[in-house]
């Protein structure tokens, strides 16, 4: 079991109020968590920063299927970083679109170059990354 440290945290009243109705609104039972979380948010960000940093994104790509070099294309970015990717899924959301996403591990830069390059593909009608941790280093 890790151990807890308290501490006091001085805070102007009308910028406390905000952050209790967010709290409310959201869902949250202790201002506790909520600081936690931001916290551990506010890491995971940094990890991002730093090039070297090993991280997990995941990337969400939505494509009509029917342009057959999009495909291709997409293919052939996804067989060069093998290392990189860890998963796919594949959904044909319809006759025409499909939803495909790619769990990614690797340093932050290399992540964020894939995903640039996918999202980048003419034709993909929306990407995202979503940028998150491998939780190494957060409790
Ligand atoms: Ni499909």
């Amino acid at each position: 079991m890790r151990k807890t440290a308290r501490f006091g945290v001085s805070m102007e009243q009308d910028l406390l109020q905000s952050f209790d109705k967010l709290l409310k609104k959201i869902g949250y039972s202790s201002r506790s968590e909520a600081v936690r979380d931001l916290v551990r948010k506010r890491l995971v960000k940094e990890e991002w920063e730093d090039t070297y940093k090993e991280v997990v994104g995941v990337i969400t790509l939505v494509y009509d299927h029917e342009l057959r070099e999009l495909t291709e294309s997409l293919t052939s970015i996804q067989h060069h970083f093998y290392k990189q990717i860890i998963s796919t899924a594949h959904i044909h959301l319809d006759k025409h679109n499909c939803l495909e996403v790619l769990i990614v591990k690797g340093k932050s830069a290399k992540i964020k170059n894939i995903a640039e390059k996918l999202i980048s593909t003419r034709g993909v009608k929306h990407g995202r990354l979503t940028t998150t941790t491998t939780g190494k280093k957060l409790a």
